[in-house]
């Protein structure tokens, strides 16, 4: 089988790496540090094709598509319509991450234990909302905003001021001119990828990421500084609960909606006292989440997505006992504006540490053939171990061995949950 997977960050190295076990890859457009024959006897390769044209394109069987961004505009649509099996919903589906308000409104009418919220275009109804309000205040943006656009905050005027910032479109542009406010929630946050096809869903075993940027959650938010499978807080009675009170009634109402779902569906809960809620839907795999979980995967990933594309029942797959834990090492001055082209040291060691491999999310090859920084978010130093402590203490080895100029990654990934696991024992 030839997969074709779209994007180029982290993430898609994930993916491509998972489908090369059993099958080879082009990535469009990937990059060229992602190139690589597997153990296996299958390759990935990257090549600048053009995705609107991998509908007609007889060598690839099947396409992954892995951002968001090209889901919800229709990607995955116009590549069925040339008779191409795509993993990846959409864009009625994609709606889902495309807009907070057809997520929240989707899930109220589906029953799904949510943050109570209103939908807002309006400055003095938005803060007549935000005043009935006790607590946390969560502003979001309406549209993506590449992970960025939402604020939790405990003060009121701060939340004020940034609802006029968005509504303006002085801090989003068109995102922002709609946005949800909602209650804040507390309690652990758990991510749960699910796969997704013929109205079911398979959950893969959930994740933890760090979105701040700094230790102890300090710091802005980022895409993601790190994550781990598992997570001890999400025992299997908590996955089962958010599989029945969330997922499962999201696909019943979508397939009620005439939406026929293909692909991983991203739910993000929080685990509060009175039961896991809903946080957000993502209509992609989680990133670094996916860095943490397919790893894990035993059963062929291939088959895995190439069912779910056609619209199959999807088997459950088999999933390793390993513990896996992955560190980001983020750009200079990231999230604000990273600093690009410092050389980075260390690749070469860092993968020869037993069950490590580093993934690639902001990197490109200068002209010698060095590998450089050029994104915030620039390395995913993955681990796999035996449990979380082995593959922590795996990820962190590696991490040490690897440098560039003013690289920040969280030194306490995964770090409660080898003590919560360590007291549970
Ligand atoms: P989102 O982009 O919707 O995932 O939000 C980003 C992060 O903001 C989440 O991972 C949570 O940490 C936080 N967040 C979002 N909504 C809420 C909420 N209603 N209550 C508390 N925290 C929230
Ligand atoms: N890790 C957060 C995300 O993928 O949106």
């Amino acid at each position: 089988m030839l997969v074709g997977v779209i994007g180029s960050g982290a993430r898609e190295h994930a993916i491509a790496s998972a489908l090369a076990r059993t099958a080879d890859v082009i990535l469009i457009p990937g990059n060229p540090a992602m190139e690589a024959a597997t153990a296996e006897g299958f390759s990935i390769r990257c090549e600048d094709l053009d995705p609107e044209l991998l509908g007609e394109n007889s060598e690839i069987d099947l396409v992954v598509i892995g951002p968001e961004a090209p889901l919800v505009d229709g990607l995955a649509d116009r590549l069925r319509a040339g008779g191409k099996p795509v993993f990846g919903p959409g864009a009625d589906g994609a709606q889902l991450e495309g807009s907070k308000a057809f997520m929240k409104d989707l899930a109220e009418r589906a029953g799904v234990p949510s943050a109570r919220y209103g939908v807002f275009t309006d400055l003095g109804a938005a803060e007549e909302f935000l005043s009935t309000l006790e607590g946390k205040y969560v502003v979001k943006t309406d549209g993506l905003a590449a992970g960025k656009g939402v604020l939790v905050t405990a003060d009121l005027d701060e939340a004020r001021a940034d609802v006029r910032d968005k509504l303006s479109g002085l801090s989003f542009g068109e995102a922002g001119r709609r946005v949800i406010i909602e209650e804040g929630m507390t309690g652990p946050e758990v991510s749960l990828l699910v796969l997704c096809a013929d109205g079911h869903g398979v959950a893969l075993p959930p994740a933890q990421d760090f979105k701040r940027i700094f230790d102890h959650d300090e710091g802005p938010n980022t895409g993601g500084m790190g994550a781990y499978s598992p997570v001890p807080v999400a025992t299997d009675e908590v996955v089962a609960q958010i599989m029945e009170q969330i997922v499962d009634p999201t696909l019943r109402q979508l397939v009620a909606d005439g939406i026929d779902y293909r692909g991983v569906l991203y739910a993000g809960c929080m685990l509060t006292d009175e039961g896991p809620k809903l946080i957000e839907y993502n209509i992609r795999f989680g990133d670094p989440e996916a860095e943490v979980v397919l790893p894990r995967i035993k059963s062929d990933f291939a088959e895995l997505c190439l069912s779910v594309a056609e619209g199959r029942h999807i088997t459950p797959p088999v999933i390793s006992t390993d513990a896996t834990v992955c560190v980001v090492m983020a750009a200079s001055n990231y999230p604000a504006t990273p600093r690009t082209g410092d050389r980075i040291h260390g690749l070469g060691k860092a993968d020869t540490v037993s069950g490590v491999q580093v993934f690639h999310a902001g990197t490109r090859t200068g002209a010698a053939g060095e590998v450089v920084t050029a994104g915030g978010r620039v390395l995913c130093v993955s681990a796999r171990g035996a449990d979380l402590d082995d593959a922590r203490d795996l990820a962190y080895q590696a991490v040490e061995l690897i440098s560039f100029e003013g690289a920040q990654f969280r030194s306490d990934i995964a770090q409660e949950a080898v003590i919560m696991t360590k007291n549970n024992r």
